[in-house]
């Protein structure tokens, strides 16, 4: 993994590009969709739909600060970053709908819950709230770039019906990675704060993804299956796990001068980036319909 420790510029030539795109996972898409394995897929289940209200929440705690920022091209890149997580959650919530439609119910009413939580920290403690979002932003950029830096292990076994979502959601994380760092570091930019909330953020996320698996595992007896746990829990907490190889990239958040382009992984979307620029995406997803703006 080319995760350097040492400060880097960011790139250049960098842009954030919202690309609005429809996707067509259905209720025929295949149950067992990543890897065909139980574990896995309701991992993925459990995370990929946190991010309808997740990341209505981080639009509006960014925003929130808009008015203080008197950078024109960090006010821009507020603005992209809006327009691209108003897209994620989007298509996340056609995937929740498919989920719930399917009986798996208890994500749409977890969800609430979230959203109202969400809201009334953006009312009440709009700092918090920002720092909440950039620490959760860390995790998107860094699970965003196992995505894509070990495609094979980590987003290759979904079915192509997801696929193209995993390709295109982790390029733009990365794409916009530094967002809600940057008006953080405009608007307050104290250290200890940061390292508290990416500590209250990991222990959240740790709980929280557990406690919306475990219904779904539940609803289709695998609960307590032996086969689900072998082969679930390496796939996260192994030597390799999506929790255990990132390590490296975690832990630079706690670095007093941390900025996110200290990962230098803009190349990672590249590939991402041509393909849409020639409106190629279909070849990546046979089912993707691109809907250019
Ligand atoms: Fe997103
Ligand atoms: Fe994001």
């Amino acid at each position: 993994m080319d995760v350097t420790m040492k400060r880097v510029a960011p790139p250049e030539a960098h842009k954030i590009i919202p690309r609005d795109i429809d996707f067509n996972i259905t209720d025929s898409s295949p149950k067992y969709w990543f890897d065909k394995d139980p574990f896995k897929t309701h991992f993925f289940n459990a995370f990929f739909t946190t991010f309808p209200p997740g990341e209505d929440f981080f639009v509006r705690s960014v925003i929130h600060y808009r008015g203080q920022i008197d950078d024109p091209v960090l006010q821009q890149e507020i603005t992209d970053f809006s327009t691209q997580e108003g897209h994620h959650s989007r298509c996340h919530q056609d995937h929740l709908d498919v989920l719930t439609k399917q009986g798996y119910t208890s994500l749409e009413r977890e969800n609430k819950l979230i959203d109202g939580l969400g809201k009334w920290a953006n009312k009440n403690y709009p700092l918090t709230s920002l720092l909440s979002t950039l620490a959760l932003e860390h995790f998107t950029a860094l699970l965003a770039h196992q995505a894509l830096a070990e495609s094979e292990v980590f987003s290759d076994p979904a079915h192509e019906d997801f696929s193209p979502l995993f390709k295109w959601h982790a390029a733009e994380e990365i794409e916009h990675k530094a967002v809600a760092y940057d008006v953080y570091m405009k608007v307050d930019g104290r250290y200890w704060p940061r390292v508290i909330a990416m500590a209250g953020s990991t222990i959240g996320l740790l709980l929280l993804l557990p406690i919306r698996m475990t219904p779904l595992l539940f609803k289709d007896g695998k609960l307590f299956s032996w086969n689900t746990w072998r082969n679930g829990l390496p796939f996260l907490f192994g030597k390799n796990g999506m929790f255990v190889k990132p390590w490296r990239h975690y832990v630079q958040f706690y670095r007093r001068d941390f900025h996110p382009w200290d990962v230098q992984d803009y190349h990672l979307i590249a590939e991402i980036r041509d393909i849409y620029e020639k409106g190629e995406l279909l070849n990546i997803g046979k089912k993707l319909k691109v809907v250019k703006s």
